[in-house]
């Protein structure tokens, strides 16, 4: 007698595939390996699938020897065929969600999936999207594809949504240990759905939709863009009154209650904080709903990189020199500390602005050792630069723009003339503060 998905779930014999093997897909492929299901990773990116076959990582904080390992025992089977969709059980989407240059949601990479799972989709098979999107996305753009074929969602096949909250690079969870948002299309999708986070995951909360888990996913980045925009504000004011921000933050956290801190930064990078609010402002905009906090927090957080670079010019000013001609090290092109992310960081216009207006510019980056050609800008002749004393006695200013952790700031600060500081990196630097000017 063949098994229900629900048997195959309690006796962990189901399958589980995950589409879309980045910065998402990785870490939940451990998390169900570890929970001990048989794995599939599917991915359109040959290159990606020809390293993990290898037991080679292409994310930082992914062990190579755990890949090599998981493959080896046959416990997670990399592929780029998608017909073999259909061997899995259980379909975990985890595929980008950018926006187009007209700052719309481009849910191309989302329906490309859900047409190459709707090609081989058999009764009994539970598909859940994990990308973050807007509310509406699973029951408007994926179920009319899913179910062209004349499988009944809820019946034969089931589909639910679950925002992922991964944190890349944070030692304090991992996919885990994140409690998981599930909402489903129907009563039995959400059960299904329910059931098998909970074999790998440390808590499972279920809502009444698909509406509300995509809702919970962008209020929670909205609220860190607002209050991310909110102390960036803070910062230039708190600037001009003399005020160290980053000084009234920690006094500001010491409040056990009604006060969670946000540390303002030279703008925002990542695939998520920059992007997802303007997924809802795109509903809102066609329910006629304005959308003010999302529109004035993007204008204050994309304003900051142009904040950063006045305050370069003055800190150059106060030595005698333009900024025409002098010589810049951006330290950190990862989005955020301890990263090997670069996508949307702020650091790259930093460096176009700086190149713009004549500077010569440079980087430093521990965990990008070489720059690739990206949609919006080129740096791809750049490679880190080690930080010797003699190359940073040789420049104008470094701009710290990332708050790496293995830098040496008191050597930074001992051997550069001028350090700009957008992270309050060198709070602990004890020697040569003069020459250390936040930002
Ligand atoms: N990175 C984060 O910290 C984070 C955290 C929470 C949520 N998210 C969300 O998760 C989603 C994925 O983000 P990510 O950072 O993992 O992206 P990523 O670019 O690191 O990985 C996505 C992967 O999907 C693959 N892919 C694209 N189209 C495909 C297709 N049709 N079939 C199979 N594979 C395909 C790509 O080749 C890539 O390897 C996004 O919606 C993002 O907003 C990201």
């Amino acid at each position: 007698m063949t098994k229900t998905l629900e048997q195959k779930i309690t006796d962990k014999s189901a399958v589980i595939g995950i589409i879309g093997l980045g910065y998402v897909g990785l870490p939940l492929v451990r998390a169900f390996v570890a929970a001990g299901f048989r794995t599939m990773g599917f991915d359109v990116d040959a290159t990606k699938i020809e390293k993990l076959l290898a037991g080679r990582s292409y994310i930082e904080h992914i062990a190579s020897e755990w890949i090599a390992e998981c493959v080896g025992q046959k416990k997670f089977e990399p592929t780029a065929d998608m017909r073999r969709l259909a061997e899995a059980d259980v379909l975990l989407i985890c595929v980008p969600t950018p926006l187009s240059d007209s700052r719309d949601p481009d849910l191309c990479y989302v329906e490309a999936t859900t047409r190459f799972v709707a090609e081989t989709l058999r009764p009994g098979q539970l598909v859940v999207l994990e990308s973050t999107t807007y509310p509406g996305t699973t029951r408007d753009v994926m179920l009319p594809i899913l179910a062209a074929g004349g499988l009944a969602v809820g019946r034969d096949f089931f589909l639910a949504y679950s925002p992922e909250r991964e944190d890349p690079g944070n030692p304090d969870f991992s996919a885990e240990g994140i409690p998981k948002v599930v909402g489903g299309i129907d009563p039995a999708s959400l059960r299904l759905a329910e059931m098998i986070y909970k074999q790998a995951v440390v808590r499972v909360i279920p809502v009444s939709s698909c509406e509300v888990a995509e809702a919970c996913k962008i209020l929670e980045n909205t609220y860190r863009s607002v209050n991310i925009a909110m102390v960036n504000e803070m910062k230039i004011l708190f600037d001009r009154l003399g005020i160290d921000v980053w000084e009234v933050i920690d006094a500001a956290k010491t409040k056990p209650f009604g006060y969670q801190a946000f540390y303002p930064g030279p703008g925002l990078g990542g695939h998520c904080i920059p992007i997802d609010p303007f997924y809802l402002s795109w509903v809102a905009r066609k329910y006629g709903v304005p959308t003010r906090f999302i529109e004035l927090a993007g204008e204050i957080n994309t304003s900051m990189p142009h904040y950063v670079i006045r305050r370069v010019i003055d800190a150059l000013n106060e030595h005698g020199k333009p900024l025409q001609g002098s010589k810049i090290c951006v330290l950190g092109v990862a989005y955020k500390k301890d990263v090997d992310d670069d996508r949307e960081s702020p650091s790259f216009l930093l460096m176009q602005l700086l190149g713009e207006a004549g500077a010569v510019v440079s980087y430093h980056d521990p965990h990008i050792p070489a720059l690739k050609k990206l949609r919006h800008y080129d740096f791809s002749q750049l490679a880190s630069q080690e930080l010797t004393a003699e190359f940073l006695a040789g420049l104008d200013c470094v701009l710290v723009a990332t708050d790496h952790s293995t830098v040496d700031y008191d050597f930074v600060v001992q051997h550069a003339p001028l350090v700009v500081d957008t992270r309050n990196a060198t709070r602990e630097v004890a020697e040569g503060r003069e020459k250390i000017r936040k930002a």
